[in-house]
C-alpha cells in the first residue's frame, strides 16, 4: 500500500529526535543489514542513529538536519555538517551530507530527490561550494541515485568501524545556484 498523500519538507525541530533516531535506525538497517544483525552492525546503529545521536545533531549550530512528513509521519531526512572537507574535492569549502535517508515505502517517488535538493540549497546558503558524502560499493540504488542528480564521482575512500573497512564512493556537487526543488 502506498501512502498517496502530499509530501511536505521543513527543518528538523528539538522534539523530533525520538522520530529521527527510530527512522534513522530503521532505514540504516533496511540498508546495511539485509542478513541480520551482528554485533558490529547493532553498535554502530547504535552509536550513530539512535535518539540520543539525533538530539545531540540537534543541538549542534553546524548541522543542518531536514525532514520529509507525509501525513503527521516523518519518511525521511537528510543531515548535513557544515566545513567539512576531504582530500579528494576540489574545493575545501564543502559541506558533507551524512545521512540521505528516505523510508523505503516512499522511495523511488522522488522524495529523495527533493530532499536532497532542499538540502544542497540550504548547504548553498550557509556558505558551501560544494555538498559531498560518501557511498558504500554494496549500495546499488545509492551509486546509481548520486549521479542522476548531478553528483561527480571523485575516487574512493575507506570507510573503517569495528575493525572492518569498507570501500566507499566519494560524490561531490557544486551547490551554487542550485534552482529550488
Ligand atoms: C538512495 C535514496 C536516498 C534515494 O531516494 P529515493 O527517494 O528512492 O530517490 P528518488 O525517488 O528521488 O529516485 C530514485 C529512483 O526513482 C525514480 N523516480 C523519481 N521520482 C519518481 C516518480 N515520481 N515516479 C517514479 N519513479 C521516480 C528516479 O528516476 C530514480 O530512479 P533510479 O533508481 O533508476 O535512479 C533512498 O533509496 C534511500 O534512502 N535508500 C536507503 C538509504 C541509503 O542508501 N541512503 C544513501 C546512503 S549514501
Amino acid at each position: 500500500m502506498t501512502n498517496a498523500s502530499p509530501i511536505t519538507f521543513r527543518p528538523a525541530r528539538a522534539d523530533d529526535a525520538l522520530c529521527l533516531g527510530l527512522l534513522s535506525t530503521q532505514v540504516f538497517l533496511d540498508t546495511y543489514a539485509p542478513y541480520g544483525i551482528r554485533p558490529a552492525l547493532a553498535r554502530e546503529a547504535l552509536a550513530n542513529h539512535s535518539v540520543a545521536c539525533y538530539a545531540a545533531l540537534l543541538a549542534d549550530p553546524g548541522n543542518t538536519i531536514l525532514v520529509a512528513e507525509c501525513d503527521g509521519h516523518l519518511v525521511a531526512l537528510s543531515v548535513v555538517h557544515d566545513g567539512v572537507g576531504d582530500a579528494a574535492l576540489p574545493t575545501q569549502a564543502a559541506a558533507k551530507l551524512e545521512h540521505l535517508y528516505v523510508q523505503d515505502p516512499f522511495t523511488g517517488r522522488g522524495v529523495g530527490r527533493d530532499l536532497l535538493r532542499h538540502a544542497e540549497k540550504a548547504a548553498a546558503a550557509r556558505g558551501a561550494e560544494m555538498l559531498w558524502l560518501t557511498a558504500w560499493v554494496g549500495n546499488a540504488r545509492a551509486l546509481r541515485f548520486y549521479p542522476r542528480c548531478g553528483y561527480e564521482d571523485l575516487g574512493e575512500t575507506m570507510y573503517t568501524f569495528e575493525g572492518e573497512s569498507h570501500a566507499n564512493r566519494v560524490f561531490g556537487k557544486r551547490v551554487r545556484h542550485v534552482a529550488p526543488a
